[in-house]
């Protein structure tokens, strides 16, 4: 994406001091670990019980939409495990071997982080999945008529999957996760906490108020709290004496052009593109990737989800619709069915 967007909640990867901030502030234990009680719960029963065993814990599948916290759960679970981490993503095992190596190379208990498990080839998720199952490797050893399989013994590991999209994993892979959870989008008291713990962290100082203002504007998502967080805090350097009260938060807020539900232009522009080229008819995703000019992957991972969740687009069988309550929103009024048609 060429250009940064605050309210994408997705990592900027050529932003290094993002990563390191997003580092330091990444909660280490459950007590740390703002929110998503019914997925904290779940988890602290397997690991309770796995320790009781003396066997690693069932391998965990976690999805929901970027920046809610699902590598810093994995390496949660890893902390109150006690083992080691071994961190890797889909698109980085690109051949069977690759994922032979990095099996072969686990101890027992590790956990292996696969994160974008459903970027996967279909070869390396065969082996994967097998693996998981009954801990072994079969490898083929030589070429042609003299090759032969060979049989391998891995360590008992666990695989933390994480994913924003659960439906492209296949089923077989799918089936082979003992747990399997979704996290939600965070309540905004828990983001309000979430951001006075950051700005604790980061050593600024923000008044409560403030801290409840921005959030409101950071869709319910931890990554862009602490990025809004972020940016005020320069605000409040530059234009103030350092101190986040509510007037810098709103006044930074006016400046990057984030409204009272944490839109952007971005999605202003979205929601606006389909009212005005199809009213509140249903849209497919292509189509509107084709209005905004994003990746229809772009559109279900980083816009889609808030947007559903503040009930701004519904999904229909026939694509998806702006609300009533998102042509409000933005200004606009919606037209009568037989004069839409004269605007098409
Ligand atoms: N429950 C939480 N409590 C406090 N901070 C959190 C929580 N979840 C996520 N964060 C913060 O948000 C950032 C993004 O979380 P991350 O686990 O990388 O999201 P995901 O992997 O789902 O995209 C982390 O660096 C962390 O600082
Ligand atoms: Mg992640």
């Amino acid at each position: 994406m060429a250009i940064e967007r605050i309210i994408d909640a997705s990592i900027h990867d050529d932003d290094a001091d993002e990563k390191r901030i997003e580092v330091t502030l990444r909660p280490k234990s459950f007590d740390e670990y703002i929110g998503q009680d019914r997925l904290k719960n779940n988890l602290k029963l397997a690991i309770e019980a796995s320790k009781k065993r003396g066997e690693p814990i069932d391998h965990v599948l976690l999805y929901g939409p970027p920046g809610l916290g699902k590598t810093t759960m994995a390496t949660v679970i890893a902390n109150e495990m006690g083992t080691n981490i071994r961190v890797t993503s889909g698109p980085a095992i690109e051949r069977a071997g690759d994922l032979a190596s990095i099996l072969t190379n686990l101890t027992d208990g590790d956990i292996l982080f696969i994160d974008e498990i459903h970027r996967l080839g279909r070869t390396v998720e065969e082996v994967l999945y097998s693996a998981m199952e009954d801990f072994k490797l079969d490898i083929m050893i030589g070429k042609g008529p003299a090759a032969r399989s060979v049989r391998l013994d891995l360590p008992k590991f666990t695989v933390i999957g994480a994913t924003t999209r659960t439906g492209a994993l296949s089923a077989p892979l799918r089936d082979r996760f003992g747990l399997i959870h979704r996290l939600e989008f965070y309540k905004p008291d828990e983001i309000t906490n979430i951001i006075i713990r950051a700005a604790n962290i980061l050593g600024s100082k923000i008044q409560p108020g403030a801290a409840q203002l921005l959030s409101t504007r950071a869709r319910l998502t931890p990554r862009i709290a602490n990025r809004l967080l972020k940016r005020v805090r320069d605000y409040a350097d530059v234009n103030g004496d350092g101190i986040i009260d509510i007037p810098t938060a709103e006044a930074a807020l006016v400046l990057l052009e984030i409204d009272t539900l944490g839109l952007d232009p971005g999605d202003r522009n979205l929601i606006t593109s389909i009212i005005d080229n199809y009213g509140d008819n249903p849209v497919g995703l292509n189509t509107i990737a084709a209005l905004t000019g994003d990746e229809a992957t772009t559109i279900e991972d980083f816009y889609e989800p808030y947007l559903l969740q503040i009930g701004f687009i519904e999904r229909t069988p026939r694509g998806r619709r702006v609300t009533t309550k998102a042509f409000k929103h933005v200004g606009r009024f919606k037209v009568e069915a037989e004069n839409q048609q004269k605007l098409v």
